[in-house]
């Protein structure tokens, strides 16, 4: 049976990464390429995730990544980890990315993603982690939601398959009809 000790609160790894966007980061575009976000995303999971696992970890999946607004050279990027939901050896961590421009006064919510990562030993074995102390409602909103968002990933990765299924054995016309392609081929 686990003990209080085996449980940690939300706060207690509660990690926020915020970082100057230098003209190095940019694209040919001149805005932020998406990949620097997505490192920094990954660094602050892992922070998040080894202080509340006490251990070394690795990103499994990433959710939810969408850039709905551009991040400009000289903006403050700042992304706020907490862990979400915890699982026997995974641990699912939420991350809130806020860019803000001091010169002109904006701030920008980005995006909200969410890194599922896996605590592991040296052995590089999957290790179980400690569970997690919901303090209010918005830690106990988030654990549903991630509970949720798990639940919609197994219907969508079965409907995936048998999509994929349908296509290799009906190659559906029908469907590709009003898209932007056309045939090199007659099939
Ligand atoms: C993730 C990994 C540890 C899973 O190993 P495994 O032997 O399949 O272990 P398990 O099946 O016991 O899964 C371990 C946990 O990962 C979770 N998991 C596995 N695949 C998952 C996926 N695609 N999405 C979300 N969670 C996943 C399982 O649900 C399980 O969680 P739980 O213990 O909380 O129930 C293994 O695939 C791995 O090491 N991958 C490489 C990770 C890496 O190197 N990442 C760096 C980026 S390249």
């Amino acid at each position: 049976m686990q003990s209080e000790l085996d449980f940690k609160p939300v706060s207690y790894s509660q990690t926020t990464l915020t970082e100057l966007m230098i003209p190095a980061y940019a694209n040919f575009g001149g805005k932020i390429h998406g990949g620097i976000l997505l490192s920094l995303m990954d660094k602050v999971a892992y922070a998040c995730a080894s202080k509340h696992a006490g251990s070394y970890c690795v990103t499994v999946s990433v959710e939810n990544v969408e850039f709905l607004e551009p991040v400009d050279v000289g903006d403050m990027v700042s992304m706020f980890a907490s862990v979400n939901y915890v699982g026997n050896t995974s641990l699912v961590v939420g991350i809130k990315v806020i860019s803000e421009n001091f010169k002109i006064g904006t701030v920008k919510h980005t995006n909200t993603s969410y890194f599922t990562m896996v605590a592991k030993n040296d052995e590089g074995k999957p290790i179980k982690v400690p569970g997690l102390t919901l303090n209010n409602e918005e830690d106990v909103r988030r654990f549903i939601e991630a509970i949720k968002r798990k639940q919609i990933k197994q219907v969508y990765k079965v409907e995936l398959d048998n999509a994929k299924t349908s296509i290799k054995n009906e190659m559906d016309k029908k469907l590709l009809a009003g898209e932007r392609c056309n045939f090199s081929f007659t099939f």
